[in-house]
């Protein structure tokens, strides 16, 4: 979603916004733009509708605005369509105040008629420009930029993360968040504000996460940051310690196929440190046995890729635990009355850790009482400082939309988690809790084993990329892990697909299998796999072409019905979606690829969904 970086230094600041902004390009946006101050030409402001490198070449890389203080955005449209004029940096009407803005302003039409009654003339549709005006509004009326950021941000309701230039300021740039996040770097030559710590990890990993309604004034040298009443706010530093290299592509084609071929590694990260002489340990982890033994009620909740976490873990823990799981897609969670109580233990799943519905997911369950565990892989990110409790997915810096290695890292340390409770409820036997241990520490290496072949899964992609509606169906694991693998393969092909419970494709879905409809059958849960072969054959008799999934204990059965076969190693049940998924995302990789899809870019998607 949007993206925002803002620089004040010794350094010529239009390069460095460029560059920051490339950094975030993977967040998705529709428009790009910066406002450089100099002093000579003032504020001078591009931007530009598509790709950043349209920007960029409109301004020779930045050699074309000089300056040492500017502010850099890209947009992913909201409010207006996405074209130059919305794009931001938005320019209070006397052209002195430059404002980029994340989030949502929710009241800016009422104060935008408030403006136009005072003779405001407003050049776009966006929330955001309201603010820019709101802006020069008040700092007209005390002539004091910081208190003009003051009374306007009385006046708005909504989210935002800002960063604002004034002409008559050459040297400070102001930066203000509520509910959209924004970092404070601290650089050598200069400082920085920026939403993503990947625009500025090049300059700086000293960094201070921004909390909701605080004001930041940030000059070369120094960094104010003040609260909602402006009183001055003494902010802990961070440092940053992902490499580098990691944001960037080594050599992969594509991000998504890096992060797909990072999972083993980026498994043995999560699950290594917390599995000593064959026991789970959660050091962060602060539930008591009598806390956990007086659950009434366990949900977890997020959007999309984590849901289907979370929807795999439904299976899995009510396996463990004996207990019901409820899973809800955050958006819903939030407006539905939830009936969280004291005694309600409420998972939040999320990569970015900035998800805007998860966010108010939890917000809306501590409200109600319940103590709250964040699953997030992105250090220090809101819903991470938020939570009770938070549990961090070593994934590393995961760059693609489509998430790969964020999901499996999610889904392993939720077999974790709930092997860990199920201990503490005493549901789970030695034996299975062993065997589930042994499985996890084989999980790595077995992925690899599915890595090494990825060859076939090509051949299939280029076998079956021109069909343009595909279901996925399975049951039980294999539905849950059916629902990401169909996400995945719409997410970048942008085929029509849906995944479906097997057995419940004759009560209406089975209508649309005709001669030659595309089917990914999953046939790895080992309990139901007979049942999952039934199925398989009734779409055959429609005919249907099957693409399986399976293990290689079921291979020669499965090769019997289906067209095509994948294999996977066998392993224990609960830990079976963790390798059973790996086709599936490489299979809709390599069907985007042949369909030329961008694929680390789909269309209409962004990274971090930080609107509703
Ligand atoms: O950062 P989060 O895990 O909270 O994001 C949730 C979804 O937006 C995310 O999983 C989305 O569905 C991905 N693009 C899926 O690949």
């Amino acid at each position: 979603m949007c993206g925002i970086i803002g620089y004040v230094g010794r350094e010529e600041a239009a390069p460095i916004l460029l560059d920051g902004l490339s950094r975030m390009e993977y967040r998705g946006y529709d428009s790009a733009g910066i406002a450089v101050r100099s002093e000579d030409a003032g504020l001078q402001v591009r931007k530009s509708r598509g790709r950043l490198q349209v920007l960029s070449d409109m301004v020779h890389g930045g050699a074309d605005l000089k300056g040492t203080l500017g502010i850099g955005h890209t947009r992913w449209a909201t409010h207006g369509e996405p074209n130059d004029i919305n794009a931001h940096p938005h320019v209070s009407e006397n052209g002195k105040i430059a404002l980029v803005h994340n989030g949502i302003i929710e009241n800016y039409l009422e104060l935008k008629e408030h403006l136009i009654k005072q003779g405001v003339k407003f050049q776009s549709d966006t929330d955001s420009e309201v603010v820019a005006q709101l802006l020069e509004f008040h700092y007209h009326e005390c002539g004091n930029m910081l208190e003009a950021v003051g009374r306007c941000l009385r006046r708005i309701e909504g989210s935002y993360a800002f960063g604002i230039i004034c002409a008559d300021y050459p040297n400070a740039l102001i930066a203000a968040r509520k509910d959209s996040p924004l970092i404070l770097g601290y650089g050598k030559d200069g400082n920085f504000i920026a939403s993503d710590v990947t625009a500025i990890i090049k300059h700086t990993r000293d960094v201070v996460y921004m909390d909701d309604g605080e004001i930041a004034v940030v000059t070369a040298d120094h960094i104010d940051v003040f609260d909602d009443e402006m009183i001055p706010v003494e902010k802990t530093h961070s440092h940053v310690d992902w490499d580098v290299s990691s944001a960037e592509k080594g050599g992969y084609p594509h991000f998504m196929l890096k992060e797909i071929f990072e999972q083993p590694e980026a498994i043995r990260k999560t699950i290594s440190p917390r599995i000593r002489d064959g026991r789970v340990v959660l050091d962060d982890l602060h539930l008591s046995e009598e806390y956990v033994q007086g659950l009434s009620r366990i949900f977890i909740v997020a959007c999309g890729s984590s849901y289907h976490v979370g929807m795999v873990s439904k299976y899995t823990w009510e396996k463990l635990l004996r207990r019901p799981v409820e899973v809800c897609l955050a958006s819903e969670f939030r407006y539905g009355e939830p009936l969280v109580d004291e005694k309600s233990l409420v998972i939040v799943i999320s990569q970015s850790g900035e998800t805007l519905d998860t966010m108010a997911a939890m917000r809306e369950a501590k409200r109600l009482g319940g103590r709250t565990l964040a699953i997030v892989n992105v250090v220090g990110s809101s819903i991470a400082r938020e939570a009770d409790d938070v549990l961090y997915t070593w994934a590393g810096p995961e760059i693609a939309v489509a998430t790969t290695k964020a999901y499996s890292t999610q889904l392993a340390l939720m077999d974790l988690v709930g092997l860990y409770l199920g201990d503490l409820l005493g549901t789970v036997s030695s034996q299975e809790y062993q065997a589930v241990i042994e499985a996890m520490g084989r999980l790595p290496d077995q992925m690899q084993q599915v890595l090494d072949h990825v060859e076939t899964i090509q051949y299939h992609a280029c076998q079956y990329f021109n069909h343009d509606s595909i279901f996925f169906i399975g049951r039980n694991l294999d539905y849950a892990m059916g629902l990401e693998g169909s996400l995945k393969l719409k997410e970048i092909s942008y085929i029509h697909s849906e995944a479906y419970a097997s057995g419940e494709l004759k009560h209406g879905t089975i209508s649309l299998i005709e001669p030659g409809t595309l089917v990914v059958a999953l046939g790895t849960y080992a309990p139901l796999f007979d049942k999952a072969m039934s199925n398989v054959v009734e779409v055959k008799a429609r005919g249907a072409e099957v693409l399986a999934i399976t293990t290689e204990r079921f291979q020669e059965k499965m090769e019997k019905t289906a067209d095509s076969t994948v294999v996977v190693p066998d392993t224990h049940a609960i830990v079976q979606p963790s390798l059973g998924v790996v086709p599936l995302q490489l299979f809709a990789y390599y069907v985007a690829l042949q369909r030329g899809c961008d694929i680390d870019k789909p269309r209409n998607l962004a990274k971090s969904v930080t609107v509703e």
